[in-house]
């Protein structure tokens, strides 16, 4: 949702707001500016993606700037809407969004601005030059607006009278600063910055802090100065760069058997699992619970649902997974013992955290974050954590991250199960011995690539297709229709195969490609049967089985073999084509998979 990138130093920062901007595209790709102070201010926008900002800004050069990515929210994609926007002598860049800010647009009217934009952001820049007017320096007159503010906020802000400046702030919006030597910085993420510092300060929230060359200073929400810690950063180049890859979603893709390998890294030598693998006081706070909500958006809701069925089955825990977006608003019924466990690969999905704290507030106070970003908002507000071991995740559509996600829920059941006295050390051993092997067995799994292709192929020109699938498999069917229609634009819909006779079967006839999960599980019977379904009504079938599992191609069936059958983790596995699926059909339509239209990587808005 919006990246911004802002810089101060003796030399030309404008290539290092470009390539800032450039590793913040993930973020948003509708527009992208910049504003420099080099004796005055000068603002340059432009549409669509950061290369033609690019363009644009060949022999611009200043030692002071702020620049944006931005995914609209307020106002339509459009040269006048992109950031930064300027009043007087003021420039800012903001992610994030401001609820009050018709009535602030109002009051500012009626005191002689005018707007040259249909955003939220123009009142902040207005407000900070109404208090500049008034004699405040650009660090008060910063923290004057923001305590105006309503809703979710990270900015930076320059001003043409103070050029060896830059003052950020942030609410409820990532933002960090950059520390170099004789220079400094500020971002959305530390990628931005990984060409010129590792060394990190995270903001936290209602932090406002005011940058020169030499020097960071910071206040906290109560405008008490404080020093918050310097991280180093563990980003490499590599990891944020395409390599030989295509596209950063191929590339992560074939990560999947890395990252899993990093995630399980803290088992795969020991011989048993235990509660401390979520925290120092996870045994503790596991004895107490007798229940599991989970709260998630998108794929990660998806992961939950695969994770409701290894709770229940392996743990017999009961377990409630909930669109962080509608829990958030309902009046459920809180239970004290419940943990609650957020899922999240950014950590900064507004719904997500809202949904956490609403869900705290009501009395439910054990939580659990499962998350890929260390220093994340989820983390940070969590008691237990998690910490996915994907990397950097930028394609937008998620992949590494799922596939992470489901390996640590594996290992909280095991740990559940275990501490309820349902996980005998036989079953404990064989379990954490088909994790030790689930890295390979995602490799072979890579390796039916070109047989994809081939359905990828079929799929392509369609406008539909349905997924299907049964029990633990009908959320990586869910997972399969998000990853088509998110990057492919083909509308694609999952359903519990047992439901297709209540309904969606008479969409069936020759032109609805039809992809079925069928591992060979005590479901596969009837899965077949919902099959046969389809077939009799000419639907073309393309069934991801198991090895030995008889299914046979021909007469509108086509079959692919899973390499292995992976008992509980066949989920895990089963995503794999799916995503594959989706990335070649998206690439043989033209499209950029990485940045699909109308989406962004992070959702720090509602
Ligand atoms: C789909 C996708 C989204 C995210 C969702 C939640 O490929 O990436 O559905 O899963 O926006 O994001 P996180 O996991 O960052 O909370």
């Amino acid at each position: 949702m919006c990246g911004i990138v802002a810089a101060l130093s003796r030399r030309n920062i404008v290539p290092i707001l470009i390539e800032g901007l450039k590793r913040l595209e993930y973020r948003g790709y509708d527009s992208a500016g910049i504003a420099v102070l080099n004796g005055r201010l000068q603002r340059l926008r432009s549409t669509g993606r950061v290369v033609e900002l690019e363009k644009i800004a060949v022999g611009l050069s200043a030692p002071v700037g702020i620049a944006h990515t931005r995914w609209a929210t307020h106002g339509v994609p459009s040269e006048r809407n992109a950031h930064p926007h300027v009043s007087g002598g003021v420039s800012v860049v903001h992610n994030g969004i401001i609820e009050n800010h018709d009535a602030m647009r109002e009051n500012l009217r009626g005191k002689g601005y005018e707007f040259a934009s249909d955003t939220d952001t123009e009142v902040i820049a207005h407000l900070v030059h109404e208090h500049l007017r008034h004699g405040a320096t650009l660090f008060g007159a910063v923290r004057k607006a923001t305590d105006e503010l309503q809703g979710a906020y990270a900015i930076a802000v320059i001003h043409e009278s103070d050029p060896e400046l830059i003052v950020v702030a942030r609410h409820g919006a990532p933002l960090l600063l950059g520390l170099g030597a004789g220079e400094n910085f500020a971002a959305s993420d530390a990628s931005a910055l990984i060409q010129v510092t590792q060394r990190i300060i995270y903001l936290e929230d209602g932090d406002c802090a005011e940058l020169s060359q030499s020097s960071v200073k910071i206040v906290d929400a109560s405008g008490r100065p404080v020093e918050r810690q310097i991280h180093i950063s563990q980003l490499s180049a590599a990891s944020v760069e395409l390599g030989q890859y295509k596209s950063f979603m191929q590339k992560e893709i074939f990560e999947q058997p890395m990252a899993v390998a990093n995630t399980l890294e803290m088992v795969t030598s020991a011989n048993f699992v235990v509660p401390e693998l979520f925290g120092a006081r996870a045994a503790q706070i596991f004895r107490e619970t007798d229940a599991v909500l989970i709260l998630a958006c998108g794929t990660s809701y998806h992961a939950g649902m695969v994770a409701r069925y290894w709770l229940e089955a392996l743990a017999g825990l009961p377990c409630n997974v909930e669109i962080a977006s509608e829990y958030r608003y309902r009046e459920s019924v809180p239970n004290p013992r419940c943990l609650v466990i957020a899922i999240s690969q950014s950590g900064e999905t507004a719904d997500t955290l809202a949904a956490l704290n609403f869900a705290k507030a009501r009395g439910q106070e054990n939580s659990l974050a499962i998350c890929n970003v260390p220093e994340s908002a989820l983390i940070r507000g969590s008691e237990l954590r998690f910490l996915t071991r994907a990397g950097p995740e930028i394609g937008v559509a998620s992949t590494k991250a799922f596939t992470t996600q489901l390996a640590s829920l594996i290992l909280l059941a095991m740990v559940l199960a275990k501490l309820r006295g349902r996980l005998g050390k036989q079953r404990e051993s064989e379990m954490l011995n088909s994790l030790r092997h689930l890295p390979a067995a995602l490799t072979r799994v890579l390796g039916t690539e070109s047989q994809i292709i081939k359905w990828a192929e079929y799929v392509a020109p369609h406008r539909h297709a349905l997924f299907l699938g049964r029990g633990v498999h009908w959320p990586i069917a869910m997972e399969g229709a998000l990853k088509l229609k998110e990057i492919s634009y083909i509308h694609a819909e999952a359903y519990a195969a047992g439901e297709l006779k209540h309904g969606p079967l008479a969409l069936v006839d020759q032109d609805m490609p039809v992809f079925a999960i069928a591992p060979n599980d005590e479901l596969l019977e009837k899965l077949k049967s919902n099959l046969q379904e389809v077939s009799a009504r000419g639907g073309k079938l393309f069934v991801l089985a198991d090895q030995h599992v008889k299914f046979s191609d021909g007469s509108g069936v086509e079959v692919i073999r899973m390499p292995d059958h992976a008992g509980m983790l066949s989920p895990i596995l089963h995503t794999i084509p799916l995503q594959m699926l989706a990335y070649h059909a998206a690439i043989l339509r033209g499209n950029d998979v990485d940045k699909p239209r109308n989406l962004a990587k992070s959702v720090t808005v509602e």
